[in-house]
């Protein structure tokens, strides 16, 4: 009663097969005849969004993960419920090692958190690929290389800084809904490509490199840009994906393996995701908010909505 507590966006139940091997991204209890559960999100069980006053926590033992009592490090702690443990996961998928070289892909509030956790980890050389240029900003100030894929190829620039080399891993922090190089920036009409993130990656990671996919990708999008899309199915480059030896791990994140340990960095003063909060809201100016950050116009990275 009265504890501070954040909860993962996922639900999980603790208990089941996937549950118990860490897999909390992929309940089988909470959501029957479907592995995973999560607040407002289609296909993810009965189970409301969570921007509210108030939420219904099932299993909320095993969800709640608990806070130091205070206010200390809140907008901290407010991360922990997707983004930290998501960008995290991308650098767990790829096995981010302390020395390696990194390229991720996205610098939204997940490739943000992607380049931080590769950081935090110990890389040595983490690219930050966007061409919203509050986004690259923001990568830099935690000390990213910013690429622009709007001024050239992403793969080439990063491979001219590098005398010719590939990186070690690679995050794919950008999903299905990826656009091609020359589409607006902010707000208007954005030429998608959802393959090209990936093929970029095969081409700039090195042989016996792996990449970590935490971007989203569907098996269905009735919007998608031809056929092939709009049933999930992306032509990729698995020919060359085999020949460099190349591995990677996908999927929604299983925030519990990791939103104890992120959270006792936060305490310890080591990380401090934060960073990445651009806006603190109302409630009542969340469509607004929400509009501007579909836009990402205004510098709008990441809000926190006060209910
Ligand atoms: N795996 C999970 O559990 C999990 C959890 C949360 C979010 N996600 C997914 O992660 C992805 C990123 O989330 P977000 O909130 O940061 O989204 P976002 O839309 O705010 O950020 C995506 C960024 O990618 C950039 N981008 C578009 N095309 C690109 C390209 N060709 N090359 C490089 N960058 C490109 C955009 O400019 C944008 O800044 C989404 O697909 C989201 O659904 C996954």
């Amino acid at each position: 009663m009265g504890d501070r507590v954040v909860m993962p966006f996922n639900v999980a139940c603790g208990f089941c097969k996937n549950c118990l091997g860490g897999f909390t991204g992929f309940c089988i209890t909470v959501n029957p005849g479907f592995a995973g559960g999560a607040y407002g999100y289609v296909a993810m069980g009965p189970y409301p969004g969570g921007q509210a006053e108030y939420l219904r926590v099932p299993f909320a033992d095993f969800n709640c993960l608990s806070l130091p009592a205070g206010k200390d490090h809140e907008a901290d702690f407010a991360m922990l419920a997707d983004i930290f443990p998501t960008g995290y996961h991308g650098a767990e998928l790829a096995g981010v090692k302390p020395g390696e070289s990194v390229a991720v892909f996205g610098a939204g509030p997940v490739g943000l958190m992607a380049a931080y956790s590769c950081l935090v980890r110990g890389a040595a050389e983490v690219y930050s690929v966007d061409h919203v240029k509050e986004r690259l900003q923001k990568a830099a100030e935690i000390g990213a290389i910013p690429i622009n894929y709007d001024e050239a190829d992403p793969v080439q620039q990063i491979k001219e800084r590098r005398r010719g080399q590939g990186v070690d891993k690679g995050i794919d922090a950008v999903g299905y809904q990826a656009t091609k190089a020359g589409s607006s920036a902010v707000g208007g009409q954005q030429d998608e490509a959802p393959n090209i993130v990936l093929n970029q990656l095969i081409e700039v990671v090195s042989p016996t490199g792996a990449l970590g996919i935490p971007g989203l990708y569907v098996p269905s999008d009735p919007g998608g840009v031809d056929e092939s899309a709009k049933r999930g199915a992306l032509s990729i480059n698995f020919g060359r994906l085999f020949e460099k030896g190349l591995r990677l791990g996908t999927g929604q994140c299983n925030v519990k393996r990791y939103n104890a340990h992120l959270r006792d960095l936060i305490i310890a003063g080591r990380a401090r995701p934060s960073f990445v909060v651009s806006h603190e809201v109302s409630l009542a100016e969340a469509p607004d908010a929400y509009r501007k950050f579909d836009q990402r116009v205004e510098g709008y990275t990441k809000v926190i909505l006060h209910p």
